[in-house]
């Protein structure tokens, strides 16, 4: 790419923002928060090993998990850079058991956020891939600034924007407004997420599957039957898998390569293992808007109707072709 294409996500921001009636600049500079934490975390995560962030901070979060310090530390960047700006009304985070709200619910304040600020964490420790989601939803009609659940507990079609940041071998922030999906690589030199993936499209079908193939015993037989056939070349192709165990990193290459990722059910997880409005809903918003499918193993993923902010979820996500060799299966 030479310098003189060179598109940044802030002008792209600011171009999308032309899109929504009676723009005013303060979605972009809203949407500019996510990826100045996002640098600083980024940051964090490059210098692990040298300086104290690995290993365990000693609190557990509201899902009974360890906290790592990196966790806790991309919590706080994305709490203080949201916090300032007057848009957001509500955050809530998977590190937080409540949500909070900011701003006291001003009526300036139309947004909600909902974010994971540490996707992947038992990866943190031994240099794999970690990442950061989170989803935009407008304030709905009525909702009183003292009521944040009323805020977020919307489904995912009513989101605004959602995307992630992997930060992988480079680190890349992919997002949606609802009209295509972009994918900008940061450049460390100049400290600027630079477009590198303008308008993503999932292939229609991929060579990989993506499951923690270890709780296949538990899993339905919906979805031992589904991956017996993925394996033995019965939708066409005999499959590959790969599993990183972070889903934003999962979620990134299926986006890219096509294929499938799932979390099902499993005997430890009855409802899945993801969460519905900070994981599941930001990756199915992406890949619907890359041509592909998202579901909860039944039905569309975006039109769950959530009942609770940390809310567990099945989740399918994938290429056309292998969505609908998922759903041709009977249960
Ligand atoms: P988190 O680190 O935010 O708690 O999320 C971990 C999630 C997700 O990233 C990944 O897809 C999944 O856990 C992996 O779970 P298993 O170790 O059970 O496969
Ligand atoms: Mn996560
Ligand atoms: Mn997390």
């Amino acid at each position: 790419m030479s310098d003189s294409n060179l598109l940044t996500v802030q002008q792209h921001i600011l171009r999308e923002q032309l899109r929504f009636s009676g723009a005013s600049g303060e979605f972009s500079f809203l949407l500019s928060g996510i990826t100045l934490a996002t640098k600083i975390i980024q940051a964090q995560v490059r210098r692990a090993g040298l300086v104290d962030v690995l290993g365990e901070h000693g609190g557990v979060n509201v899902q009974g998990e360890i906290q790592q310090k990196l966790d806790v530390i991309a919590n706080e960047a994305i709490v203080q850079a949201l916090t300032s700006r007057a848009s957001v009304g509500v955050l809530a985070s998977e590190e937080n058991e409540e949500p909070m709200i900011v701003h006291k619910g001003d009526s300036e304040a139309k947004y909600a956020v909902v974010f994971d600020p540490l996707d992947g964490s038992s990866n943190i420790d031994v240099n794999v891939s970690v990442g950061t989601t989170f989803s935009i939803l407008r304030r709905p009609e009525g909702a009183a600034g003292d009521n944040p659940e009323a805020w977020v507990l919307q489904p995912g079609t009513e989101q605004v924007a959602a995307g992630y940041v992997v930060y992988g071998s480079s680190t890349i922030l992919v997002y949606s407004v609802g009209h295509g999906v972009h994918g900008f690589t940061l450049d460390p030199a100049i400290g600027a997420y630079v477009l590198s993936h303008p308008n993503m499209t999932m292939p229609d079908r991929g060579k990989y599957y993506s499951v923690n193939e270890a709780n296949a015993d538990s899993f339905p037989d919906k979805y031992n039957k589904y991956l017996a056939g993925l394996r033995n070349g019965q939708y066409g192709t005999k499959y590959s898998s790969r599993y990183i165990g972070s889903m934003v990193a999962d979620f990134h290459r299926t986006l890219l390569k096509g294929g499938v990722f799932l979390y099902p059910p499993t005997a430890d997880n009855a409802e899945g293992k993801l969460r519905l409005l900070y994981e599941a809903n930001p990756v199915a918003f992406l890949a619907e808007q890359a041509g592909g499918v998202a579901l909860d193993g039944k039905n569309r993923m975006l039109e769950v109707k959530p009942t609770s902010i940390h809310q567990r979820v099945p989740l399918v996500v994938g290429s056309k072709a292998e969505m609908d060799d998922f759903v041709a299966l009977e249960d």
